[in-house]
């Protein structure tokens, strides 16, 4: 099939070239000119695993096109999918700004009946926006006739397993309008998902409202875990309990399953802080209220603050002359993505408290760099206490800890007598559990990780000043 994508960022570039693996002809388009100019120069501008190869082999067999024209996409398309970015608004709410300006264009555009697949995530109600939008562009210019159907396709991708998220879906969820718009619209979806169902339908056939709210329904319930798991380490903690077991123990049970029960940094990235705010201002436009969810926003939020903490129970509010190596600054392993990454936050409250911070990622070191010179604008002395390095094992020398911040695959067997001999200090502090605590304290590194049997009395002695000094900081 003709399909047009709108957007060329983590979630219109693997639709794109995914569909075009699939053997549909696809184009691509994106309003800024430099991402479609690397783009057809075969420069990937996001990290992705195996997303490159992908679209080299798609553009080189002709049935993947970048464009900053509509009208190109626009020409032979039979489906074209929005997929364009719906960043949050000051109070929380999603800015459908980008997503409406596509579908004023297309209705001011478009020549030929058209299935409009919403992927990006927007609130509920908005494909009937998108759908007014695009018909009155249309009735403008004589087309009111035109048969052009409006439906949500919510995307569930992971970043960093994105393409095989793609490829191999749990499931795909459909929101299909009344009537015979929705009928025809089935009948385009199924030909376009065909080779994804072969092995067995995974298509989850619903109306257009319940299928807008499904994505956020998800990630509400997945961030829910994470923080579920937080609060459960912080009491690990206070009680002398190993999270880590608690873990095993929950996650073999087959009605909660092992998935999104890690405790750490709390969660970052650009969908679930987004999302859970997006939902909850979407409960009070209805005049109600998602408290769970609104306790899993105030959980995440405090433990953002975890690691900070750690540093300051060992070493004082005061981090001036201190030097601490990071591993890991993007929200998560295989991906370049720093929206709300939670390094952001621990790095921003050591330089304000004076330390020197040598940061090591594997992919994301440009990324960080624009997202933290951003985050540091206001304080360009403290700029000039971070450095971002390339080498893991370089960023340790001299520095009195190491906190580990993202579980990069890199970062999981270590040479710990080399980071011991590296550290101007013997400690550890592990915001993802990676290590074992005992292993650790054996090869003489002082080891701290999230609801591991920290120690307690240290903890106590400094929390009081510590929140007082992030609180101050924030
Ligand atoms: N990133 C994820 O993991 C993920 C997963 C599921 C859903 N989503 C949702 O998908 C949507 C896109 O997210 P993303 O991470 O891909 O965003 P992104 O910021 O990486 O990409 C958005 C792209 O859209 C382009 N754009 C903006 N306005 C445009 C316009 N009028 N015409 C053409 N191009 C335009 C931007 O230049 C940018 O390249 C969001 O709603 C997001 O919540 C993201």
């Amino acid at each position: 099939m003709k399909v047009a994508v709108i957007g060329a960022g983590y979630v219109g570039l693997v639709t794109a070239s995914c569909l075009a693996e699939l053997g549909h002809e696809v184009v691509c388009m994106d309003s800024d000119p430099r991402r479609v100019e690397l783009l057809r120069a075969g420069v990937v501008p996001i990290y992705e695993p195996g997303l490159d190869a992908l679209i080299e082999r798609s553009t080189r067999a002709q049935r993947l096109f970048f464009t900053i024209r509509l009208a190109d996409a626009l020409e032979a398309a039979e489906v074209l999918f929005i997929a364009v970015g719906t960043p949050p608004r000051e109070d929380g709410s999603a800015d459908l700004g980008h997503v409406l300006e596509v579908a004023r264009q297309v209705g001011a555009t478009l020549k030929r009946p058209l299935v409009v697949v919403n992927k990006s995530t927007v609130p509920v109600g908005t494909a009937e926006r998108v759908q007014a939008a695009l018909d009155a562009g249309l009735a403008a210019r004589g087309l009111g006739g035109l048969p052009v159907a409006v439906i949500s396709n919510p995307e569930f991708l992971k970043e960093g397993a994105a393409i095989d998220d793609f490829m191999h879906p749990d499931r795909i969820v459909i929101g299909l309008p009344a009537g015979e718009a929705g009928a025809q619209a089935r009948t385009a979806m199924t030909q376009l998902y065909a080779s994804l169902n072969r092995h067995h339908e995974r298509t989850v056939w619903m109306d257009l409202r319940s299928a807008e709210l499904t994505k956020y329904a998800a990630n509400a319930m997945l961030a829910t875990r994470i923080s579920f798991m937080n609060e459960m380490a912080n009491l690990a903690d206070l009680v002398g309990a190993d999270v880590d077991a608690i873990r095993r123990g929950i996650g073999s049970d087959s009605r909660i399953g092992p998935s999104f029960l890690y405790a750490g940094t709390g969660y970052g990235g650009s969908c679930f802080p987004k999302d859970t705010r997006a939902l909850m201002q979407t409960a009070q436009q209805h005049g109600s209220q998602m408290q769970l969810v609104e306790a899993t926003e105030r959980v995440n939020q405090a433990q953002r603050q975890v690691l900070a903490r750690r540093v300051m129970q060992h070493f004082g509010a005061d981090l001036r002359g201190r030097r601490f190596a990071l591993w890991g600054l993007a929200f998560k392993p295989q991906t370049d993505d720093m929206r709300e990454a939670p390094s952001r936050h621990l790095i921003r409250q050591l330089i304000l408290r004076g330390a020197e911070v040598v940061a090591h990622d594997p992919v994301a070191l440009e990324t960080a760099r624009a997202a933290l010179a951003d985050d540091l604008a206001d304080i360009p002395q403290g700029l000039a206490r971070l450095q971002l390095v390339g080498d893991a094992m370089a960023a340790l020398d001299g520095a009195d800890a190491l906190i580990v911040v993202t579980e990069w695959k890199q970062f999981h067997n270590p040479d710990f007598a080399l980071i011991r001999e590296s550290l101007r200090r013997p400690l550890i502090i592990d915001g993802r559990n990676l290590y074992d605590p005992q292993q650790l304290q054996a090869l003489g590194l002082a080891y701290q990780g999230i609801g591991r049997r920290n120690d307690l009395a240290g903890e106590r002695v400094v929390s009081s000043a510590a929140q007082q000094a992030l609180a101050e900081a924030a």
